[in-house]
């Protein structure tokens, strides 16, 4: 008899993927994927804990499903397993389980692999299972074959954890010291992702530009090497990497945007902040024009390429000048998308103990609003930008609308045309009719609609 499997994943790409891999490892178990919590049987949530926001809704969302739980225990509906895994499990394994002594499993990012023998363990009764090491074999060498990514556009993680320790951040903490996967494991992954259909990757790490994995030739290859490599693959028609620091945006990545074809022209580079002293209080390792240069030596490398970026409002100590050299830093690059977050301190960070500099929280809102509205008003000149032009983008599935398809541009905007349901999975030319907030919409081209008949 299947089994319902409920997962819920916050946070970023890297527990998107994971919750993916999950689902992989118990499907041969007889688990089966719901998007219904109520009636699961298994119940798991990966969490994410980078800001208190996103890690309060761990213990809200533990309550419900208890309450789910106890539901069915009541109407004798069978039972139903509750794991807590990602970054909150990491770092709050003890606490979870001493404040939710419902939940069955908690499990780091790094150990999920073991899912099947926990799952044992767990409904043999032997009480609560917690596994929050970082183990030596990385959890990528247990993975079952099938367990890829199979959409059209598709998530492969090659490099995790990370080494920089900014200030304000618990990632470093959370997914532990920067590991890279051999090239081998990678390109045999991607085989497998294009065998089942996938037309685009997106590489995935927390700082993904530092990677350096084991090349075939026993040493280590850098991001540009691995890009080339994939570049090579047959069925692979667009590529992309994510997240990157700017401190290893080194030469020979900077060419590939240049030199790779099928590398997208749009990149994620986050600086946080425009002030040199915050930056430098933020650990970050460069200054404001160090950033400046970078941008544009990768648009003199390739001048189609946008930026898409994250920042941080109201660090311990900003002042209105410092978060005015944010904005300035904004009107400069001018970004087609970004990510704006109030500072957020969190437990163990050394921007934590900064107490005594904590910006108040309805400066912090209002310094938020004011880049958010720079940031909006980019974004959508960005968009229009297209109005009347032609781009490619790769037609990703129907939208609600009859007769609608919603593609991805190189931007990563998503693109309303009419088209039949067969094209689903082919790159189209398409003539944007209109730039809005958010998405673009457009037309195929005459030679596009013709051959769609
Ligand atoms: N590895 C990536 C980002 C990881 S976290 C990088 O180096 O840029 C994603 C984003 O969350 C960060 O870029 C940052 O903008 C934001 N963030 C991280 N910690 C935060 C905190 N304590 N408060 C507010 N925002 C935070
Ligand atoms: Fe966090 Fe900085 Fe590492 Fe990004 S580079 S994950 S912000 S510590
Ligand atoms: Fe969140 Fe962990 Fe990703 S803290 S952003 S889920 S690495």
């Amino acid at each position: 008899m299947t089994k319902k499997l409920y997962i819920s994943t916050y946070g970023c790409q890297m527990n998107v993927y994971d919750s993916a891999r999950m689902a992989d490892i118990l499907s041969p178990l007889g688990y089966a994927l719901t998007n219904q919590p109520n009636n699961a049987d298994m119940a798991i949530l990966n969490t994410c804990h980078i800001r208190e926001k996103a890690s309060e809704k761990t213990f809200s969302e533990l309550g419900r499903l208890r309450n789910m739980r106890k539901a069915k225990q009541t109407e004798n509906d069978g039972d139903m397993i509750i794991a807590v895994a990602g970054c909150v499990a990491q770092a709050e394994g003890a606490e979870i389980m001493k404040r939710a002594p419902y939940v069955d499993m908690v499990f780091g990012p790094q150990s999920y692999h073991k899912l099947p023998e926990m799952l044992a363990e767990a409904t043999r009764g032997a009480g609560q299972v917690l596994d929050t090491d970082f183990p030596v074999e990385p959890k990528f060498d247990y993975l079952p074959d099938d367990a890829i990514d199979k959409n059209l556009s598709a998530f492969l993680t090659v490099q995790e954890g990370c080494d920089k320790f900014c200030a304000f951040c618990v990632v470093p903490y959370t997914r532990g010291a920067e590991f890279s996967r051999p090239v081998s494991s990678i390109l045999a992954e991607a085989k497998r992702m294009l065998a089942a259909g996938t037309k685009e990757i997106t590489l995935l790490g927390q700082n993904v530009n530092a990677y350096h994995g084991l090349g075939p030739s026993g040493k280590p290859l850098s991001l540009a090497e691995l890009i080339q490599e994939l570049a090579s693959l047959d069925g692979l028609e667009r590529l992309r990497y994510t997240t990157s620091h700017p401190l290893e945006m080194t030469e020979d990545l900077c060419r590939a945007h240049r030199d790779v074809d099928i590398l997208m022209p749009y990149l994620h580079l986050p600086v946080q902040a425009g002030s040199d002293r915050i930056l430098e209080a933020m650990n970050r390792r460069h200054t404001a024009d160090q950033y400046r240069r970078i941008v544009e030596k990768l648009r003199e490398y390739n001048p189609d390429l946008a930026l898409s970026g994250d920042f941080i409002v109201g660090f311990p100590g900003e002042t209105d000048a410092e978060f005015q050299d944010t904005m300035q830093l904004v009107r400069d690059v001018k970004y087609a998308q970004a990510y704006s977050f109030k500072y957020s301190p969190r437990p163990g960070t050394p921007a934590a103990a900064l107490e005594g500099q904590m910006i108040a929280e309805d400066i912090k809102s209002e310094r938020l609003a004011e880049l958010q509205a720079l940031l909006n008003e980019q974004q959508l000149a960005f968009n229009r930008s297209f109005e009347g032009k032609e781009i490619d983008i790769l037609l990703e599935r129907e939208g609600k609308k009859d007769g609608q398809l919603i593609g991805r541009s190189p931007f990563m905007q998503s693109v309303f045309v009419q088209s039949p349901p067969h094209r689903i999975g082919r790159i189209a030319t398409v003539i944007v009719e209109e730039g809005n907030a958010n998405s673009l919409r457009g037309k195929l081209k005459s030679g596009d609609v013709a051959d769609a008949a």
